[in-house]
């Protein structure tokens, strides 16, 4: 093999990209069992009554569902596409955790004929919703409360939802959750196990959880005192961040969750409280490291004393982050690694759009049309939010592990652009 060329959990890309075309997705098993073994071991091993659900909606596939459960991870859904993925897949539908804002009747009532494990409720039309429909299928449904602690977190504003401002869930305002609490409590198939935050994503710091904590806490002791409610389950969210340019930080599960357990230990001996079981849902940290996106270089067109544009087979519709928030991301060439950078360019995507630009200003060795361009930390939100924009069928997504590779979602055909056309 070519020394000059990118080795990605032992594949060349440059053969992949040649193997299965371009854009396309790589995704390294090895980087994704590698991250689910740490969480057991430094989490779910290290703390009794602890679970981690992989959070769907940073990559979802059937094979990745297949992986994960493997690994003794549950699963953080927030649709009923996302239920279907993971019962197609062959998971126990009682490892499920069902999110959402505003789930439908549809999905509300697929959730119990499903029988997913925990719902949890994000407002009163939902409770009321599901205590119904359960009722009529003579089920108890296990359910947690999603709160709105109230903390704000260091990360872009459109990632960010602990704020009290929010969309999602419960403002933790006394004068409301007790009146909540005491109304699930009334339902007649509806079991409260305790609650859920989720505080942003990307985050590299603790702290927002730390404040979390501290405000899920007092509402567990709070409710305990008016209500004689114990809380049995705190889920407390996903968000830890990943490396995607020079500075960022991946924090170890570890340094992210010890503080925020032993600070839960702390709290609810000062209370007198049982500590609950404790989920954490992870979506980025466990995929995101694990992609590359593969692209070839088509178009360069140099801006004298401006800028050179490098012209990529994909863009927006296959990772609409650079344009939807800013998300910056670093790259190299596949097939000239090694090689040293000789200029400045900026990488533009296909799309008949202004902002669909995938990284300004990097330094690469000298482009060519025909090079394969490697950008890296793509595993997750890329395939997730891929679109169709502008007729642009979605990439195919490799699975690598140990030098052999295996298609795991083929490449959209233009057939499949059309077929539920009427
Ligand atoms: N749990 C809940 C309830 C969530 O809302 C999320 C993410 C997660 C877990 C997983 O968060 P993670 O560990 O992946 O940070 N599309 C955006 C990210 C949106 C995240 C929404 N919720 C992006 O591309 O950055």
């Amino acid at each position: 093999m070519d020394k000059q060329e990118l080795i990605f959990d032992g594949c060349s890309m440059t053969e992949l990209a040649a193997k299965y075309g371009t854009p396309l997705y790589v995704m390294s098993e090895s980087s994704i069992l590698e991250r689910c073994r740490e969480i057991k071991k430094d989490f779910l091993e290290k703390y009794p009554n602890t679970r981690a659900a992989f959070a769907c909606k940073a990559f979802q596939s059937l094979e990745i569902c297949r992986i994960v459960t493997k690994e003794g991870l549950s699963l953080d859904t927030v649709s009923g596409g996302e239920i279907y993925t993971a019962f197609k897949a062959g998971v126990p539908m009682e490892n499920l955790y069902f999110h959402g804002n505003n789930k439908s009747l549809e999905e509300i009532r697929m959730a119990v004929d499903y029988r997913v494990g925990r719902v949890v409720v994000d407002n009163l039309y939902e409770l009321e919703a599901l205590n119904d429909y359960a009722r009529e299928k003579n089920v108890t449904m296990k359910i947690l409360y999603r709160i709105t602690p109230g903390v704000d977190s260091h990360t872009h504003k459109f990632i960010s939802t602990g704020q009290l401002d929010s969309k999602f869930g419960i403002p933790l305002d006394t004068r409301v959750t007790g009146a909540y609490i005491k109304k699930a409590l009334d339902m007649s198939n509806l079991e409260l196990m305790g609650f859920h935050f989720h505080v942003g994503s990307q985050l590299a710091v603790n702290d927002s959880h730390l404040a979390a904590l501290a405000v899920a806490v007092n509402l567990m002791r709070d409710v305990k005192n008016s209500l004689g409610f114990e809380t049995q389950e705190l889920n407390i969210g996903g968000g830890i961040g990943i490396h995607y340019v020079e500075g960022d930080h991946r924090p170890t599960v570890s340094e992210f969750l010890d503080p925020v357990m032993k600070e839960l230990y702390d709290k609810c001996e000062k209370h007198g409280l049982a500590v609950p079981l404790v989920t954490i849902e992870p979506g980025r940290w466990i995929v995101g490291e694990a992609g590359i996106t593969l692209y070839t270089v088509g178009s360069i067109k140099e801006i004298h004393n401006i800028r050179k544009y490098v012209g990529v087979d994909g863009g927006m519709a296959d990772n609409p982050r650079p344009g939807l928030y800013e998300a910056k991301y670093n790259a190299v060439i596949a097939n000239k690694m090694g090689l040293p950078t000789k200029e400045k360019v900026t990488i533009a995507g296909k799309c008949c759009e202004s902002s669909d630009i995938l990284i300004w200003d990097i330094e690469l060795p000298e482009v060519e049309s025909g090079d394969i361009l490697a950008v890296f930390s793509t595993g997750a939100y890329n395939y997730s939010m891929a679109s169709n924009y502008n007729r642009i069928p979605r990439p195919a997504v490799v699975m690598v592990k140990d030098g052999s590779d295996r298609l795991i979602v083929r490449r959209e055909t233009y057939e499949d652009l059309i077929a539920k056309e009427i």
